[in-house]
């Protein structure tokens, strides 16, 4: 089964829309027309109207960072699907471990989230991994299935389908301590066995990205597993050049 390649970039809380119009023109500008690889980008929400702008002719993608659980209403501060889907939003990164670890997200708020995701035609990036001490203490697996059968709980067949999983190990994420090949691959697996024992049919079309510390000098070890599908890119997203030194290891 071929799945598409897709390399993310997570800009988290960086770009004004002066610098993300800055950073889309260069990407805009080196992209080729030639690769099969999908590209995102998920700026932060104030950056969002003017990248999808400057995206209109391309083929790079925009994808947010989060969304809230409520269709609409008085939610201070909060940003809704449909929001996203009129600024030219596709994809949204629901799950990641900042927000699990700073913002208190839990499993259930995530599954909350990526129903009304999907519900609202957006193809949500959902993040697991696990912390330092839960791998040293060997509980990786466990970690990783629990947020994955959670996350994903009551949801179709069909919704599945627009389903895209990044494991981020956390202990790999801002540090420069990327997991090797050898070890992403064994917990991509895994995350497929999982997928397969929630849902037979969607298993072997699910992408499953890596995402920690992916940088272009260590991007094609790790791209080239089996299962793993492409990368969701932090700090080196923010540059144009390493980012598409990263698409082009895909
Ligand atoms: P870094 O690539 O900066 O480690 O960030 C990874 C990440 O959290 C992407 O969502």
């Amino acid at each position: 089964m071929s799945r598409p390649k897709i390399i993310a970039g997570n800009w988290k809380m960086n770009c004004t829309p002066a610098e993300t119009k800055e950073l889309i023109t260069s990407l805009v500008a080196s992209e080729r027309s030639d690769t099969e690889v999908v590209t995102i980008v998920c700026p932060p929400f104030t950056s969002l109207s003017a990248a999808s702008e400057l995206l209109s002719k391309s083929s790079i993608v925009l994808g947010a960072q989060n969304l809230s659980e409520h269709e609409s209403g008085a939610y201070t501060a909060e940003i809704s699907a449909s929001m996203l889907v009129a600024t030219g939003v596709k994809y949204v990164i629901i799950g990641h471990s900042e927000r699990r670890q700073y913002y208190y997200e839990t499993d259930s708020l995530i599954n909350a989230k990526l129903k009304i995701a999907i519900n609202t035609g957006l193809f949500p990036i959902f993040c697991v991994g696990e912390t330092l001490e839960e791998r040293e203490a060997g509980n990786s697996q466990e970690v990783v299935s629990g947020q994955l059968l959670n996350g994903v709980n009551g949801l179709s067949v069909e919704n599945l389908k627009n389903l895209t999983v990044a494991y981020e190990p956390v202990w790999a994420i801002g540090t420069g301590k990327t997991a090797t090949p050898e070890m992403a691959q064994d917990m991509h697996k895994f995350i497929r066995e999982n997928m397969a024992k929630i849902e037979p049919a969607i298993a072997n079309s699910t992408p499953i990205l890596y995402g920690g510390s992916v940088k272009p000098d260590n991007a094609a070890g790790l791209l080239n597993q089996p299962d793993i599908d492409g990368a969701l890119v932090g700090g080196a997203s923010l540059s144009a050049d390493s980012f598409m030194k990263i698409i082009e290891a895909a």
